[in-house]
């Protein structure tokens, strides 16, 4: 008998899945192949399963023409061909900005922030989650559910009530308190944990097993929602006028968001969308978990765990599911991963907003700190092109801020104290 890890009897799987233009699923590992279904670990080696493609021709202009969010890239995702005409969030699209002023502070020639805070719950996780919706449906669940570390929490809760599906939703109780509200309101269940993250996983690994109709998205449906991550690669690129930036440094949380924009530029080169130029890829993590960075440091090609311990609780991953697939990325583009404290983390945040007038959360500020770490040591040349994902609002982490900012002065309601203010 064969193992099946998530595959519930009663769902559809196999040949009559129509995910576009994903064909097989593929071990990481070894590489060996097993049909379309919603399980996350191969059969042979045991090791993550990942999407694997037949994609026919593929044009700029048939992008170009595609709808202002993610499905103008559904030629390169495992998604329905008609996956636009069911209800969804649309996320996607969100701006590349030119950040000229941040470059100046950082003394580097060309910098771009890819700005997902734009993005309907405020964070990447958007783009993840519509792309597991999509693939849920095809494979016949109706509740889709999370453990999450927060923006995930947000984003599942608000697609599945666009989707008019139940969700269950799973989280740290220790999490920030605008994260639980902004996950509440859509009034799915939500479950507060007395645990971190890793626990929070580990019980929904578990429930997945447990329930049939349940699309657990960073569980049982995982190898279709990473692939979420790489429409952040497709849009750099095509805003950047196709073409792949020489740089380009990624938040790490479970490191399925980095591994997933170097799948990305590749994919692009390969069906000649763009040329094949070289890019590095760097990883942020916060100091106060930085399983992969101290990794990396070491130079080990296995991520051993770590209690977190950061106000970054977005990243707050001590058992990263793709730390060792990070290195691979890294160490193959001559990248490197890096880590922050806190208080970089903090100065990283109002760095971005002093210079760009953009509010990130946490994981914001680790990626900003960390690319200014970079930059200081060398490992990011300042002559060459770099892109900073921002993948987080920073509405939803006010906390982290709120000891170090505030208003200049509170005054009298008269001219002369505001002017006596602004001389202070
Ligand atoms: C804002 C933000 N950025 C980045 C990440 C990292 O994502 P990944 O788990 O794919 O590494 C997360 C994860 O929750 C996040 O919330």
């Amino acid at each position: 008998m064969t193992a099946t890890f998530g595959a519930p009897s009663t769902l559809r799987s196999g040949d009559s899945i129509d995910l576009g233009p994903a064909v097989e699923l593929i071990s990481k590992e070894e590489g060996h192949r097993q049909p379309l279904a919603p399980e996350f670990v191969s059969t042979e080696d045991f090791s993550p399963l990942e999407v694997a493609y037949d994609f026919g021709r593929i044009t700029r202009e048939q992008i170009e023409a595609g709808p202002r969010n993610i499905w103008r890239y559904k030629s390169l995702l495992p998604v329905p061909s008609n996956v636009e005409e069911y209800p969804n969030t649309e996320p996607g699209c969100t701006k590349l900005i030119r950040a000229d002023r941040l470059a100046k502070e950082l003394g580097v020639r060309r910098l771009w922030v890819k700005d997902d805070t734009g993005n309907p719950t405020h964070s990447f996780k958007d783009r993840v989650v519509a792309v597991a919706l999509a693939a849920a449906r095809e494979f016949g669940f109706n509740v889709l559910a999370c453990p999450s570390t927060g923006n995930l929490a947000n984003a599942v809760a608000a697609a599945a009530a666009r989707a008019g599906w139940d969700s269950v939703v799973l989280i740290p109780s220790s999490l920030e308190r605008a994260k639980i509200l902004t996950t509440a309101v859509y009034d799915g269940s939500l479950i507060a944990v007395d645990g971190n993250y890793d626990d929070v996983n580990r019980l929904a690994t578990e429930l997945a097993a447990e329930h049939e109709t349940w699309a657990f998205v960073n569980v049982n449906v995982r190898p279709y929602y990473s692939e979420g991550s790489k429409t952040l690669a497709f849009e750099v690129a095509e805003q950047l006028g196709w073409r792949i930036p020489s740089q380009i440094v990624v938040p790490v949380a479970s490191g399925s968001q980095l591994t997933k924009v170097d799948k990305g530029f590749r994919e692009l080169g390969e069906v000649g969308l763009v040329e094949q130029t070289p890019y590095k890829v760097f990883g942020a993590q916060a100091t106060g978990c930085a399983p992969v960075a101290n990794a990396f440091k070491k130079g080990y090609d296995v991520v051993q765990p770590v209690k977190p311990d950061t106000i970054a609780r977005s990243l707050a991953i001590g058992n990263p599911a793709d730390g060792p697939y990070v290195l691979d990325v890294v160490n193959r583009t001559g990248g490197a991963v890096e880590d922050v404290t806190d208080e970089e983390v903090v100065e990283g945040i109002r760095l971005l907003a002093r210079t760009e007038g953009i509010f990130a959360e946490t994981a914001g500020g680790v990626t900003v700190a960390t690319a200014k770490k970079l930059i200081e040591t060398g490992k990011i040349d300042p002559d060459e092109e770099t892109v900073l994902l921002i993948t987080g609002d920073g509405l939803k982490t006010l906390d982290a801020v709120q000891d170090h900012i505030g208003p200049k002065a509170t005054v009298e309601p008269s001219v002369d104290a505001v002017r006596a203010a602004l001389a202070d």
